[in-house]
């Protein structure tokens, strides 16, 4: 087995946490990353739970226990940075993020939203795709940058949507694509295949000029 240097990550999570599961599920198999923390600003999580089963370190910062938004976020670089990542991975972290927490982690700071960026920055992504008629939508993962959902996109996966598909439907379409896209940009990141530096972000030396995209591919089950 060759021997690769394991980039240090931390996950940011509030929810469910079936991302944080797609990247633990790729790191058991070849993807060089050491998850060294997940953290938490909701104690019932269901991804903190997915941590413990992979013996990950878990913390909880519950927000509601800070007087506003600068002071958790002080707290939360705080709690990030001693586990020392190289990169911080938002995995449906549902908080807006202060620009001096994006200034400490500028240029390592991913997010995973489920729309085709530009389109439906914000909440409910999927409702307004179908409210809008869309035959086409999707998820990316992007830089963060001070603009909510705004940042640079570098891989996006378009997803159909189907007649008669509810919110829950495409919602569930378009998540087993975010378990694809997510693994896969950490991965270009680990391999340093991806930099981020003052003139964009670079893929095998090539300046990104716009998103990378993969098509939908039906996940089968077993
Ligand atoms: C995912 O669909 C992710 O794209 C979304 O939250 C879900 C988290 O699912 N993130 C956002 O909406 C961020 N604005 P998970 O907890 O099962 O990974």
């Amino acid at each position: 087995m060759t021997e690769q240097r394991k980039l240090p990550i931390v996950v940011l999570l509030s929810g469910s946490g079936s991302n944080l599961q797609a990247i633990i599920d790729s790191a058991a198999d070849d993807l060089p990353v050491e998850i060294r923390g997940v953290v938490s600003n909701r104690a019932d999580a269901f991804g903190l739970e997915r941590a413990r089963r992979a013996a990950i370190p878990t913390r909880v910062l519950d927000h509601t226990g800070y007087p506003d938004r600068a002071a958790y976020d002080r707290a939360l670089i705080a709690a990030i940075d001693e586990y020392q990542p190289a990169l911080v991975i938002l995995a449906g972290f549902m908080r807006i993020l202060t620009p001096d927490f994006v200034k400490h982690f500028q240029g390592r700071l991913l997010n995973i939203h489920p729309s085709l960026l530009p389109k439906y920055r914000g909440l409910h992504t999927h409702r307004r795709a179908l409210e809008a008629g869309d035959r086409m939508h999707g998820a990316s993962v992007h830089l963060v940058t001070e603009e909510l959902d705004g940042g640079p996109v570098i891989l996006q996966v378009r997803v159909p949507v189907e007649p008669g598909d509810d919110e829950a439907a495409l919602a569930a379409r378009v998540l087993t694509q975010e378990h694809r896209i997510y693994p896969a940009v950490i991965r270009w990141f680990a391999e340093g295949r991806l930099r981020v530096n003052r003139g964009g972000i670079e893929l095998d030396g090539e300046i990104l000029q716009g998103p990378m995209v993969m098509e939908f591919n039906q996940v089968t089950a077993g």
